[in-house]
């Protein structure tokens, strides 16, 4: 299998000045800054070294790299010294082989001489340094002290570390500190006795390690190594693709045995992570052969009834009569679907596609509707386009950096290593959040402000803020009279100038002090190159598209955008939220963000699908469940999605639901939703199919099949076969087909192809005639609007109050180690660090109900109520409690409510107002939701091939 080549030290940052020198007598032009190293291997020269590796700093501690430099003395490592006009280095000279083969004896003394049953042979660095030295001979024997019976540690479910094989090179505690920016690992001890130990802990389950396998990659034995490679055995191919998990979308390459994944390596070419990955990408992907999948397509009459397998052509036929039956009886309207964020863009299309052509409706929607609508509004409205500004490397040009609703170390943790590493070399950090993240205090890390906000309050605090940068002259006005819309400056200067909209006014609304307003909006507006990085808890919220125009407002006024370093950067919950959007899989919207309403699009679209297409938006998410439950929307397609769990207010959701003729769902598992379906489609996984995802950045990144689809068809697929047979055929052959048509009808989209995408690896869009290589920074000269426009942002409390019955706020997140409804990391090894949901509280609102931590609370709102485990921290401020949604049992959207977001509908999943009370079982809610599964669930098990008739 080919590997990913190793330069033994990182490209030089300064690339204006160029080097010449000479290694080996070839003449070689390099960066000034390059490690002589690096410099031979770029020309083909490979040095011996064991402690350098290209994705981090030179250590310089191996001492087999030496080489031999004319006119100097000694035997300087080739991985600490960089290169220099007209040097004269030889790498292979008879006291070179002598020194590097002491070395290696040394190394090899120490060493159990396992090589033909150690799991790493074929792949071992050591073994081929021993090789390339020439070893043959160990002259120190074996007798002596040594570490050949060092205990292993397996308590990490997805690697091992074998200390007998340690060589001590550092360069796991290293990847730890640079790649990954934990700190959870050290060297123990001195001389001899070194040892790598994870922290103070007695294992790395234990210890501060987030099993991101930074460590695992970078060490050159077996001592750190994956389980599947010692279950397996070495690799024989292997296939890049995209990680199916957050809007990173970190490139991975599949490293397989026939059909058999055996790891996945991050790709050190991936535009978004560049080798680097987190615990969800590179281990949990076990989920796609759980034996909890379906793979064959049933169907049942009613909910309570069990199902029967059939025949794709029976299920996809009883599917369409059921549609068509439906739509005969209650109207054109009365049926629509669901796509998801996780769906490749060639499956999202599609499925919209299907929606206004075969349908004859515009009702479709997407999760996007229950996370980052308002961003598509926000933004829209104020800058033009509905998509993050920059690329992720922009960071590393920014000066300050404020974090507002985010959590990026457990929701985007890529980036978040990549944002630590930023602020280890000495940018600003505000932080927004009612809740302390890690970024708040984590190593070597730590926020100069964190505006510890009431939930709910964004807006106050972002117009608070807007008020200090117009009032005290800092904004950047030759910026706003170029780039916007001076009108609208002017009108918005003099709303946020208002007294009411001053720190002093609103801190108490916010809970944040005037004086830490006011120095975090300075340090925004004069810290030199600021940028904005946002989540969820801007958007899930009453006024989530008010707090976007904000956050763009501030930007625009202190002119922190166009260029790198900068920016509004929406972090996108699932891996393809930015994608499922751009595909059009909104009601009002086609492809590109053009509405319904526009003729020409309108024309465009029905020349090319030969269809007449509806002129009326249709219907979203919250209203397709509305009229469910009056009797109005009777059938739902759902792919990829699964609303019984991920949206608001719960039961509402599975009364509409049950109050559906047909539910079609196609996904891995029975997942909630499932249980309420009359027809089971089963999808595959990311693994199993082609297509593309588009990252946060705005970066298509290809999917790539590694194995063959477990139930059949790629999802796409069962798409276009049930489009045909609703009498619409879909004759695609390939996923790249679809990205074709996609790239002729969208302007944003003309130059891409799934053959640029090979020859490029991964594309930014907007990607036409006039940026035919990608847009990385957007708005450079102008605004895609043409100029900015500042809108006015008014704060509005949100009508979920608190009172003597409900006095907390929840507020919802998620973990590191598990993604979204965990309907897949609950399916692998992941569960060994959250096996629970639990709802944090703060020591003094605990205490104040008798509350111990671990005890069993029930927690109830306005919807509902129901029970989790309490863990009783800090890290919530009093009056405020949280929890995360990645189990069924743990009904966290049972008590949030169905008030949303003014302009988009995206659900107030940040503010729920509860109480919380000490309890002794579950809810009533979780006692029928665990009679009602665990019932489905027999269902499953009972399935026949009989048929339906
Ligand atoms: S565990 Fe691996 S990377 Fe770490 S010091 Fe030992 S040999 Fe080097
Ligand atoms: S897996 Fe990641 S966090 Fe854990 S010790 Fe290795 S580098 Fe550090
Ligand atoms: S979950 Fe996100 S950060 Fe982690 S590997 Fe996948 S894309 Fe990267
Ligand atoms: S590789 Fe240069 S000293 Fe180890």
């Amino acid at each position: 299998m080919d590997k990913q080549a190793d330069y033994g030290t990182p490209a030089s940052r300064t690339t204006e000045q160029q080097v010449t020198l000479e290694i080996d007598g070839k003449q070689i032009t390099v960066a000034k800054g390059t490690s002589i190293m690096r410099a031979a291997m770029e020309a083909g020269v490979s040095i011996p070294k064991l402690c350098a590796t290209d994705s981090l700093e030179p250590f310089g501690s191996c001492r087999l790299c030496l080489v031999e430099i004319e006119g100097r003395r000694g035997y300087p490592a080739s991985c600490t010294t960089p290169v220099d006009e007209g040097l004269k280095v030889r790498t292979q000279t008879a006291k070179l082989a002598d020194i590097r083969r002491g070395v290696m004896e040394l190394y090899i003394s120490d060493h159990p001489l396992d090589c033909l049953t150690c799991s790493a042979n074929g792949d071992c660095e050591l073994q081929d340094m021993a090789g390339a030295v020439g070893l043959r001979e160990v002259r120190y024997g074996y007798e002596g002290e040594n570490h050949l019976a060092a205990p292993k540690d397996i308590s990490n479910p997805y690697f091992q570390f074998d200390a007998s094989k340690c060589i001590v090179c550092s360069r796991c505690v290293r990847a730890c500190e640079e790649t990954q920016g934990t700190f959870a690992l050290t060297i123990q001890g001195r001389g001899f006795d070194s040892k790598v130990a994870a922290g103070n802990f007695d294992n790395f389950l234990d210890s501060e390690c987030v099993s991101c396998g930074a460590c695992v990659a970078a060490c050159p034995t077996a001592t750190l190594i994956e389980k599947t490679v010692v279950e397996h055995g070495q690799p024989e191919h292997s296939v890049v693709t995209t990680c199916a998990y957050c809007g990173v979308g970190c490139s991975f390459r599949a490293e397989m045995k026939g059909e058999q994944v055996v790891r996945m390596v991050p790709d050190k070419n991936g535009g978004a992570n560049h080798g680097h990955s987190c615990v969800k990408g590179r281990f949990a992907w076990g989920y796609a052969t759980h034996r909890d999948r379906i793979t064959t397509p049933m169907i049942r009459k009613h909910i309570s009834d069990p199902w029967q397998e059939v025949s794709w052509e029976e299920a996809i036929s009883y599917a369409a009569s059921e549609l068509k039956r439906i739509q005969g009886k209650h109207g054109r309207n009365s049926i629509g679907a669901i796509t998801s964020s996780r769906c490749t863009n060639e499956e999202t299309y599609l499925v919209q596609k299907l929606v206004r052509a075969a349908f004859g409706n515009n009702n479709v929607d997407t999760c996007a509707r229950v996370c980052h609508s308002p961003t598509g509004y926000g933004l829209k409205q104020t800058l033009g386009e509905s998509a993050g500004t920059q690329t992720f490397d922009s960071i590393m040009k920014s000066d300050v950096i404020m974090v507002i609703g985010a959590n990026p170390t457990d929701g985007h943790p890529v980036f978040g290593s990549q944002m630590k590493r930023r602020l280890r070399q000495g940018a600003k950090l505000i932080i927004a959040d009612p809740r302390a993240i890690d970024l708040v205090s984590s190593p070597h890390v730590q926020a100069d402000y964190h505006l510890k906000l009431r939930p709910g309050t964004n807006v106050a605090l972002i117009t608070a803020m807007a008020h200090v940068v117009v009032t005290e002259g800092l904004v950047d006005e030759a910026f706003i009279r170029e780039r916007c819309e001076w009108d609208s400056y002017q009108y918005w200067s003099e709303f946020v100038a208002q007294p009411e909209n001053s720190p002093e006014a609103l801190q108490e609304a916010t809970g944040v002090s005037a004086a830490d307003i006011r120095a975090a909006a300075r340090l925004f507006a004069t810290g030199g190159n600021a940028a904005i990085y946002y989540g969820l808890g801007v958007t899930e919220h009453s006024q989530g598209s008010t707090m976007v125009m904000g956050i763009a407002n501030l930007a625009m006024a202190t002119g922190n955008i166009g260029r790198e370093g900068v920016g509004v950067n929406p972090l996108r919950g699932q891996n393809n939220v930015q994608g499922s959007c751009d595909m059009g899989s909104f009601p009002h919207e086609f492809p590109g963000y053009r509405h319904v309403s526009d003729d020409a699009t309108r024309a465009l679209f029905e020349a090319a699908w030969g269809r007449p297409l509806d002129n009326e938006p249709g219907l979203r998410i919250p209203n397709m469940l509305d009229f469910a439950i009056d009797g109005s929307f009777k059938a739902l397609y759902c792919e990829g999605e699964d609303i019984a769990q991920s949206d608001p207010n719960t039961q509402h959701v599975t009364h509409a639901l049950s109050s559906m003729e047909c539910v079609i769902v196609q996904d891995l598992f029975l997942n909630e939703t499932a249980m309420y379906a009359h027809v089971f489609l089963p999808g595959c996984s990311f693994l199993e199919k082609s297509g593309t995802f588009t990252n946060a950045e705005r970066r298509i990144s290809p999917v790539r099949r590694v194995m063959t689809p477990k139930n059949g068809y790629e999802d796409w697929q069962i798409t276009a076969m049930l489009s045909e047979a609703l009498g619409y055929p879909m004759p695609y052959q390939h996923a790249s087909e679809i990205m074709d048509e996609i790239a002729r009808l969208t302007p944003t989209f003309h130059g891409v192809s799934f053959k640029k995408l090979e020859e490029m690896g991964s594309i930014q869009w907007p990607c036409n005639e006039d940026h035919p290589d990608g847009t990385p920074i957007m708005h450079v000269d102008e605004f895609v609007r043409g100029k900015g426009r500042f809108m006015i942002t008014e704060y509005v409390p949100t009508s979920e109050k608190v009172n003597n019955k409900y006095p907390l706020i929840l507020t919802t997140g998620r973990i590191l180690s598990h993604y979204n409804v965990g309907a897949q990391t609950r399916r692998t090894d992941n569960v060994a660090w959250h096996p629970e949901d639990v709802v944090e509280i703060h020591p003094q609102d605990a205490e104040d109900r008798g509350i111990k931590d671990g005890d069993w609370v029930g927690v109830t709102s306005r919807a509902g109520n129901t029970v989790l485990r309490a863990k009783i921290t800090e890290r919530v401020q009093p009056g405020v409690i949280y929890t995360t949604f990645h189990h069924p049992e743990s009904g966290a959207n049972v008590i949030t409510t169905d008030n949303s977001d003014w302009a988009t509908n995206c659900p107030e999943f940040k503010v729920t107002a509860v109480q919380v009370t000490r309890v002794s079982q579950l809810s009533e809610w979780q006692r029928n939701y665990q009679e009602f599964s665990s019932d489905q669930i027999a269902l499953v098990q009972q399935r026949d091939t009989a048929r339906v008739e």
